[in-house]
Formats: C-alpha cells, structure tokens, sequence
C-alpha cells in the first residue's frame, strides 16, 4: 500500500500536478471568453492584412507592385519631393488624422506608382483597412446593368460591384485610380452615366471619415464640368497641401521604357 502512495506521490511530483489549481467556473468561463476574444482579434487582423489583396479592384495587374524602395534613386527631385509629402500623408492616417489627396498630372508621371507605395506601407505598418479601386473597372462594373451582355456575365459584375461598395465602407483608406478617364468612355445613355454618377456620389458620402487617395489626369476645373457639385464636393478637397501635382516634366516613363 505504501509502495502505492508513494508511486503516485512520485507522479504528482513528476508532472507537477499538484501545480494545477481547480478553476472555478467563473474561472473558466472568464478564460474562455479572453480566448475567444484573442482568436477573434488575429482572425479580425489577418483578414484585414489580407483586404488590400483580396478586395480591390484592379484593371492591370501588378498595380500595386510599387514600394517606396522601389523608387529610382536618380528620379528628379520634383518626384522625391511628392514622394516626401506622400510620406507625410501616411504618418497622418497612421495617426488618424484623416483627409482627401489629389495626385493630379499628365499620364505616365508616377501617380499610381505613388498611390501604391502609400497603401502598402499603411498595409504593412498598420492595421488599417487598405483598398485600391481602379475607376475605369468599376465604370465598367456599373455599366453592366446597361451592357448587352449575357443575364450571367451582367449578374456576376452587379454582384462585385455590391461587394466593392461594402468593401469601401469597411476600408479606412481608399484610393480611386484614374477617376475622371472614365468619362472619356462616357454611355449616351442618360441613365448609365446617372447611375455612375449615382455611385460617386454614394463613395463620397461614405469616405467622409476616411482617408482617400484620388489619382487623376484631370485638373479640378476638369471635375466641376463633369461631375455633379454634390460629388466634387464631397470627392474633392481644395486644401493646397494635399494637393500633389506631377509637372509636365516628369516624363511618361511608360513611354520611355518602350
Ligand atoms: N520616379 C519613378 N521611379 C521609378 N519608376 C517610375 C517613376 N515614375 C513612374 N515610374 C514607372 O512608370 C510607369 C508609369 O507610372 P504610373 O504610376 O503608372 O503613372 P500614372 O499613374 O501617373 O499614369 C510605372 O511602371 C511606374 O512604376
Ligand atoms: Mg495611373
């Protein structure tokens, strides 16, 4: 018997089980509730390092390739000099501090390669709701409605279109890329461009409180002729600080590599 007491005392001794203390269930229940509150949190932050990749919507691929260290060291110093200020923005999102920019200028001068650099480094150093939107597909995503195309094709479009727009109202920062080149494709009919329209104005509504980066060839004056006031009013910012002119200067590196 003794023999007994003593292996199990050994055991005890061996996988510290008296270590174990007795939870009571108020206990429990209270580690259970912080497990699942710490599950919840890296589900929440994973999925949220994945919304840039997995949510936006491109119309080239590689869009959001750019890094700010992949910036060429002999760009002018017109480039390095937006490409500073476009730092600035970043530390002002990552502080919460949030607002409208306008990168504006002619083609092939960096914009989107800007607007990339700047929603990756958020990706990457925050937890910031991340999304890039190419304007010209999600103009084609609205036209469909009015498209002559297959009931299949056009429910499939109308479905990623409803989803972008949840998509945007889950984001913190969103960047619209190349508004304002759609209306070069612009419908004759009066009722597609007013649904487009339509959905400006309801991004507008929603980015209030958000960050958004607006990449464009158009100028402001550009916009007061094509959109309605209630949308460049609420798209738009006047602020000269946080507007971001690419020069004429800044050759179409498009071109040039060709
Ligand atoms: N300063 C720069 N350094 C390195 N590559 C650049 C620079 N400016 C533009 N590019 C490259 O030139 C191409 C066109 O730039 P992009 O950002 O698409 O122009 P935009 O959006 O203004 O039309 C891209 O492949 C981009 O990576
Ligand atoms: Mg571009």
């Amino acid at each position: 018997m003794e023999a007994v007491a003593d292996t199990i005392s050994k055991i005890i001794k061996r996988f510290r089980l008296g270590d174990i203390k007795a939870e009571t269930p108020e206990e429990n229940a209270r580690r259970q509730a912080e497990y699942e509150r710490q599950k919840n949190l890296e589900y929440y932050q994973f999925e949220t390092k994945n919304f840039l990749k997995k949510r936006s919507l491109f119309n080239q691929e590689n869009a959001l390739i750019s890094e700010y260290k992949g910036i060429d060291e002999n760009s002018p110093d017109t480039f390095r000099e937006l490409a500073k200020r476009s730092v600035d923005v970043v530390r002002d999102f990552v502080n919460q501090n949030m607002y409208t920019v306008i990168l504006t200028g002619k083609a092939g001068t960096g914009k989107t390669m800007l607007t990339s650099c700047m929603l990756n480094k958020l990706n990457q150093e925050t937890y910031l709701r991340c999304l890039f939107v190419s304007v010209p597909a999600m103009y084609d995503l609205v036209m469909s409605k009015f498209a002559k195309d297959s009931d299949k094709n056009i429910k499939k479009k109308q479905d990623r279109l409803y989803h972008l727009m949840n998509d945007v109202k889950e984001a913190d920062v969103i960047a619209l890329d190349d508004l304002g080149s759609e209306t070069s494709l612009k419908s004759e009919v009066v009722e597609a461009n007013q649904t487009f329209q339509d959905t400006l104005f309801k991004i507008g509504e929603i980015i209030q409180t958000k960050g958004l980066i607006i990449s464009t060839n158009n100028s402001s004056s550009d916009f007061q002729e094509m959109y309605n006031p209630k949308i460049t009013s609420r798209l738009l910012t006047k602020n000269p600080a946080h507007i971001f002119n690419f020069p004429e200067s800044l050759e179409d590196k498009r071109i040039a590599r060709r």
